[in-house]
C-alpha cells in the first residue's frame, strides 16, 4: 500500500512470545516504512487492536495462551485485519485449517526478513485493491440510487405539470400507478419492471400538454376533430419521450395505452400480444379509475360501473388475466380508495 505522498503505508502488529522474533520483525518492518505495533501473546494482542487500526497481524502458530489458528479466527470475526501465521518446521497443523480460520498467507519461521516483507507488500496491496473495490461498488450504488431518485422526481414533476392544467383529472395519474404496480406486482412482473411501468403510468397523458385546455375541459359531447385532438395525446406522449434513453419502454407502453386486445384501439390498432404486458395493465388501470373516481364535475360512477365494464369487455378490449388479477384485488378490498 502507498500513501498520497508515494510512500508505503500501512500498520502491522507482530505477535510472538519470543522477543528476538519480535524484535527482528518489527525492525525490518520499521525499515521498509509501515507502522508497527508487538504483542507477547493473543490477549494483549486483541487489547492493541481494540485501540489501534492495524492493517495487518502477524502471528505465530504456537503461542502460550491461544493458537494463532485460534487468534486469527477472531480477529477475522471481530476486526477489519488481515492475518499471516507463522509457522515452525516442526510444528503440528494443516494449511486449510490457517486457510479456513480467514488467514490471507503463512510463512515459514525461521523467517527471511526479505521474503517476510515481500510477502507483507503482496497481502497489503491486495487489501488495498479490495478495499478500492469495495468504495468503487458503494459509489456506483450510491450514484445509480440518486439518479432513480432524480429520475422519479423528474416524472413526478412532469406529472404534476399535466394536472395542473387539467385540474379535472388530478391525482388520476398517481392513483392508476399506484394500480399499475399492485397488479404487476400480483402478475409477478419483476421489480424493474414495475418500477418502469410506475413511472410510465405516472406521465401516460403527458401528451395532453398539447391538446387545447378548453376541448380537456369541455363539458358534454365532443365533436369528431375535437375527439381526435384527445386522441393525439397518444401519439404525442411517445414523442415527447421517445428520444429519452430510459430502462424500461416509458414512451412505448404510453403510445400503446390506448390499444385494446381486439384492434379496436388507437394509434395503431394493435391486438393482443402485439400490446405490451405493461401497456395491457396500464390500459385497464387507466379506465378503472376513471370510472370508479370521484371527478370535480361528477361523483363516481361506482365501483360497480367499473367492475361491470372490466368484466363485459374483458378478452375482447381487455386482457383476460390482468382483468382476472384486477378483479380479485377488487374482491379482497386492496383498493380500499375506490370502496363507495
Ligand atoms: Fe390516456
Amino acid at each position: 500500500m502507498t500513501d498520497t505522498t508515494g510512500k508505503e503505508s500501512g500498520t502491522i502488529l507482530v505477535v510472538d512470545d519470543e522477543e528476538s522474533i519480535r524484535t527482528m520483525l518489527r525492525l525490518g518492518i520499521k525499515l521498509s516504512g509501515f507502522q508497527c505495533f508487538v504483542a507477547d501473546g493473543p490477549i494483549s494482542a486483541l487489547q492493541t487492536l481494540d485501540q489501534n487500526d492495524v492493517d495487518v497481524v502477524v502471528a505465530d502458530i504456537k503461542m502460550p495462551d491461544m493458537s494463532g489458528i485460534e487468534l486469527a479466527r477472531i480477529i477475522k470475526s471481530r476486526y477489519e485485519a488481515d492475518v499471516i501465521i507463522m509457522t515452525g518446521y516442526v510444528d503440528d497443523f494443516n494449511y486449510e485449517d490457517i486457510v479456513q480460520q480467514g488467514a490471507s498467507d503463512f510463512i515459514q519461521k525461521p523467517v527471511r526478513i526479505a521474503e517476510f516483507i515481500a510477502r507483507l507488500k503482496r497481502v497489503l496491496s491486495e487489501r488495498a485493491s479490495k478495499t478500492a473495490r469495495l468504495k468503487a461498488l458503494s459509489d456506483l450504488k450510491l450514484n445509480l440510487d440518486k439518479l432513480q431518485r432524480a429520475m422519479e422526481g423528474i416524472v413526478h414533476a412532469m406529472s404534476v405539470a399535466v394536472e395542473m392544467r387539467d385540474p379535472y383529472t388530478a391525482g388520476h395519474q398517481q392513483r392508476v400507478a399506484h394500480l399499475t404496480a399492485m397488479v404487476a406486482r400480483e402478475m409477478g412482473l419483476s421489480e424493474d419492471d414495475i418500477f418502469g411501468l410506475r413511472m410510465a403510468s405516472e406521465i401516460h397523458d403527458l401528451g395532453k400538454i398539447t391538446v387545447p385546455a378548453g376541448i380537456l375541459a369541455k363539458p358534454g359531447r365532443l365533436s369528431e376533430l375535437e375527439y381526435e385532438l384527445i386522441k393525439s395525446h397518444v401519439r404525442s406522449g411517445y414523442d415527447i419521450l421517445k428520444q429519452i434513453e430510459f430502462p424500461w419502454p416509458l414512451a412505448e407502453i404510453i403510445l400503446q395505452h390506448h390499444e385494446r386486445m381486439d384492434g379496436s384501439g388507437y394509434p395503431q390498432g394493435l391486438k393482443g400480444s402485439e400490446i405490451l404486458l405493461q401497456a395491457r395493465i396500464l390500459s385497464v388501470a387507466d379506465v378503472f379509475e376513471t370510472i370508479a373516481s370521484h371527478r370535480p364535475y361528477r361523483p363516481s360512477l361506482g365501483l360497480q360501473r367499473a367492475i361491470d365494464e372490466l368484466t363485459d369487455n374483458k378478452g375482447i378490449l381487455f386482457d383476460e388475466d390482468v382483468v382476472a388479477v384486477f378483479l380479485r384485488l377488487v374482491e379482497e378490498k386492496r383498493f380500499p380508495e375506490f370502496d363507495n
